[in-house]
């Protein structure tokens, strides 16, 4: 795969701007991208996440290659592109993102099927014999999907060393190709993952979205975001 400048996020929470601050320092130009460019996000007791267009100025006033849009402009841009949206409006904003814009290029999926309609804890929408890996995969078959960095939270998304000690990261997919340059560039090279376990096609995504209550679990007795899984033999 020739050189990547373009990285394109459908999103514009909380990871996507995680994801987009970490690629801007990386020399990367990054559009991120939501259904409502100007409306800042509350994030509760952990204050408030700028606008996508606040995020965009922000960091275009430092000299950086920063840009917010629509999902389908995000994914127009990218050469590479993220789904970082609420699992279960996935679907529907990859749609809105356009199929056209998908095709042939590397989509990782980060997302997770958490439906909170019917309050704390959530539950999967999808799961056991399918997943949201899956349905992306299923939905825009053209794309080359890559199942990654759904196990951990933001932060550590980007910078594993927030977690002490060896721990461990994930890759599932049906493009060999793709798993590579997710495995290789985008997460050793560029994020510093050391440990990169790949666990086959997109089916393994069921169970990457199914760690999830463990996950919620974990965060609730340990009061941090910041740990993972070390997989040890
Ligand atoms: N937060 C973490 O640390 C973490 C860690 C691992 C995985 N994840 C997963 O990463 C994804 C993003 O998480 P987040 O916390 O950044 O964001 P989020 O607040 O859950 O959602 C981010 C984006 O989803 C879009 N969205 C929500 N419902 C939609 C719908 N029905 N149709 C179209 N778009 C919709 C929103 O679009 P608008 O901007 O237009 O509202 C927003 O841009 C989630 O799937 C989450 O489970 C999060």
């Amino acid at each position: 795969m020739s050189e990547v400048q373009n990285i394109g996020i459908v999103g514009g929470g909380q990871v996507a701007q995680t994801i987009g601050n970490k690629m801007l320092t990386l020399g990367l130009a990054v559009m991120i991208s939501s259904r409502d460019l100007d409306s800042d996000r509350d994030l509760g007791p952990r204050g408030k996440l700028p606008s996508v267009n606040q995020w965009a100025s922000q960091h275009t006033a430092a000299g950086l290659k920063a840009f917010g849009g629509s999902f389908s402009q995000a994914a127009e841009f990218g050469e590479v592109v993220f789904n970082c949206t609420a699992g279960v409006g996935s679907v529907d904003a990859l749609t809105a993102a356009g199929e056209h814009n998908l095709a042939d290029k590397i989509l990782v999926d980060l997302a997770n099927p958490l439906d909170f309609s019917q309050g704390m804890p959530p539950t999967l929408a999808v799961c056991n014999t399918d997943s949201l890996g899956e349905r992306i995969q299923a939905h825009f078959p053209q794309a080359r999907v890559v199942k990654a960095l759904n196990t951990v939270s933001a932060g550590v998304m980007v910078d594993p060393k927030l977690v002490t000690g060896a721990h461990d990261i994930f890759v599932a997919g049906n493009d060999v190709e793709a798993k590579e340059w997710v495995s290789h560039i985008l997460l050793r090279e560029w994020f510093g993952w050391e440990r990169i376990n790949d666990l086959g096609d997109i089916t393994a995504a069921r169970a990457l979205e199914m760690y999830l209550p463990l996950w919620l679990q974990l965060f609730q007795m340990l009061q941090t975001p910041y740990f993972n899984i070390q997989v040890v033999r």
